[in-house]
C-alpha cells in the first residue's frame, strides 16, 4: 500500500476480532516507524509503552469512564504515549513561540503508528477519553497519558466505511 491508499483504508476500528493475537514482528515494524517520525528539535518528548495481555485489558479498562470505548477490551494491544521533557532546544522553542510542539509531536507519532498498523493489516482506533492517573500506575509512567492507541485485527464483519470529512474547500487555501 502507498500512503494514499494507507490514508483510505486506515479507520478506527471498534469491532476487534479479540481472538486473534497480533504478532510481535508487526509490533516492532510499528515501533520501527514510530522511532523515526519527526519532532521539534528532534526531541522525542514521549514515551511508547506497548501493554499486552493483562496490562492490555487493565489499559482498555481505564479509557472507558462514564461507559465510553467499551470496545477497546477486544482489542489484543494498547500502545499508551506518554509525555518525556523536551530537550533544551525544543524547551526554549516552545516557550519563546508559546507553541505546544510536545503536543504536536505526540500528534505526529501517533499517525506514523496508526499509518504503519494499517500498512501491516491491522486496525487501530486513537483513544483520547482517558484515564490519565489509572495508566500512569499501571504502565508506572511519570509523564502525563495523552493518548492510547487500541491495536489488532478488525472484525471479519467490520467493513470499511464512507469517510465523513469537511469540504476541501472548508480546510484548504492555495494561495500563490
Ligand atoms: C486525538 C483523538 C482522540 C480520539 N479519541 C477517541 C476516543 O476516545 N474514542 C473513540 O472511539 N474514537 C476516538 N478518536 C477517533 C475519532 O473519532 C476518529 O478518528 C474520527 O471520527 C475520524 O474517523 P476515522 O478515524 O474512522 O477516519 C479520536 C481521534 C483522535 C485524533
Amino acid at each position: 500500500m502507498n500512503f494514499n491508499e494507507i490514508a483510505k483504508h486506515r479507520q478506527s476500528c471498534r469491532n476487534y476480532a479479540e481472538k486473534v493475537a497480533v504478532e510481535d514482528e508487526k509490533i516492532e515494524k510499528i515501533l520501527e516507524s514510530a522511532i523515526l517520525s519527526p519532532s521539534a528539535c528532534n526531541s522525542q518528548p514521549y514515551h511508547i509503552t506497548v501493554c499486552k495481555g493483562e496490562c492490555a485489558k487493565k489499559v482498555a479498562k481505564a479509557v472507558q469512564g462514564m461507559g465510553f470505548n467499551k470496545f477497546a477490551s477486544a482489542a489484543p494491544v494498547m500502545i499508551v504515549l506518554s509525555e518525556m521533557p523536551y530537550n533544551k532546544s525544543a524547551a526554549t522553542g516552545a516557550a519563546l513561540k508559546k507553541n505546544d510542539y510536545r503536543s504536536i509531536d505526540i500528534g505526529i507519532v501517533c499517525a506514523y503508528i496508526t499509518a504503519e498498523a494499517e500498512a501491516q493489516g491491522l486496525s487501530t482506533c486513537i483513544l483520547g477519553w482517558l484515564n490519565d492517573k489509572e495508566i500512569r500506575d499501571i504502565c508506572g509512567l511519570e509523564g502525563a497519558v495523552r493518548l492510547v492507541i487500541s491495536v489488532g485485527y478488525a472484525a471479519e464483519d467490520d467493513k470499511l466505511r464512507p469517510k465523513v470529512r469537511k469540504d476541501r474547500n472548508e480546510i484548504v487555501t492555495v494561495l500563490e
